[in-house]
């Protein structure tokens, strides 16, 4: 077995960590000795009426377990919130190792009945909520050489799901966000990869049957969580994780054809539709420039013949 992951003198910050997915990130973080900041709309409740907001009921539940941890009503897309979030995080515990991004929220509809508005609330909350508070904290992860990023994607920017246009858009942006922080942020210690969730929670609970809903836990997602949060944690990676099953997805790069400048290049194209669809030497590229890469070194092979 490999050793118990733990998190002693680290911090986390989870976003929307009031309910569902965060609360069980937040908790399992804090079990495992991290210090938490958990994060979710000053305004939401989590129906038990104690007068608490959701994300001070969970600071409550890791400060009774024995764990340590601080609330923050900051909306993610609020810049000046997050950055007295992070400030206080600072304040507190004087470094931040560990930021998860999981808040949002839905606003499903067909394309033809989306407005405008709904679509950018969605990429507010999931794409630019998870810029700001990756922003927030770049420099304090860059300056400790150390940092563990995990954004929270989607099945549904991944394959696409109907309905869901905005969110899937802003999912699967999330996804081109960690490529590129994670190679911007590789030589100062900072990993960052994707987790893609399924769960019963607040979010899906009216579009699944009851007995699905049973095996989709959120504490059945969040070991994967932990992983991508973890001091060995890989980088780059999207990991989906639902009712205990874990499985890699990634971007891939066919092997291509070449076909060059032609007057009938689409014709061309058209008739090697066969060669294009073969999988066989799919690569996942490292960077953008192994596209560029493959294509000159195609036309420079074509041009020797
Ligand atoms: N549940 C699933 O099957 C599933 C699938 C794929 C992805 N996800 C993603 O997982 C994450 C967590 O979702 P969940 O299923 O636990 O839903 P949830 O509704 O239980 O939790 C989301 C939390 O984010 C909070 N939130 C919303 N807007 C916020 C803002 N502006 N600032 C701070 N907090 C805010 C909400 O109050 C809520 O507590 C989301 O990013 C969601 O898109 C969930």
């Amino acid at each position: 077995m490999p050793a118990t992951i733990r998190f002693d003198g680290q911090v986390a910050v989870v976003t929307g960590a009031g309910g569902g997915l965060g609360r069980s990130h937040a908790l399992q973080l804090a079990a495992r000795g991290a210090k938490v900041v958990v994060n979710d709309l000053g305004a939401a409740r989590d129906g038990t009426g104690n007068g608490l907001t959701a994300a001070e009921n969970v600071v409550a539940e890791i400060r009774a377990a024995g764990g340590e941890a601080i609330a923050s009503a900051a909306s993610v897309t609020d810049p000046a919130g997050v950055q007295e979030m992070v400030d206080q995080a600072m304040r507190e515990w004087k470094r931040i190792d560990i930021l998860v991004n999981n808040a949002g929220f839905l606003r499903d509809k067909s394309f033809t009945k989306m407005t405008l508005d709904d679509f950018r609330a969605i990429v507010d909350v999931h794409l630019m909520g998870a810029v700001i508070c990756t922003k927030a904290v770049w420099e304090i992860m860059k300056q400790q050489n150390y940092g563990r990023i995990v954004m929270t994607t989607s099945s549904s920017g991944l394959f696409g799901n109907f309905g869901q246009s905005n969110y899937g858009a802003a999912k699967m942006a999330l996804v081109g966000l960690m490529q590129t922080l994670s190679l911007e942020g590789e030589k100062y210690g900072i990993r960052v990869n994707c987790l893609a969730p399924t769960a019963a929670t607040r979010m899906t609970e009216d579009l699944m049957p009851a007995e699905v809903l049973a095996l989709l836990t959120p504490e059945s997602v969040t070991p994967g969580m932990l992983y991508l949060a973890s001091r060995d944690a890989p980088t780059r990676a999207i990991l989906c994780a639902g009712a205990g099953t874990f499985s890699r997805s990634y971007i891939t790069l066919g092997d291509g054809v070449h076909i060059g400048e032609r007057p009938d290049a689409v014709e061309q194209l058209v008739a090697k539709l066969d060669t294009l669809a073969d999988r066989s030497k799919e690569i996942v590229p490292s960077a953008g420039f192994q596209q560029s890469q493959m294509e000159v070194a195609k036309a420079l092979a074509a041009r020797k013949q």
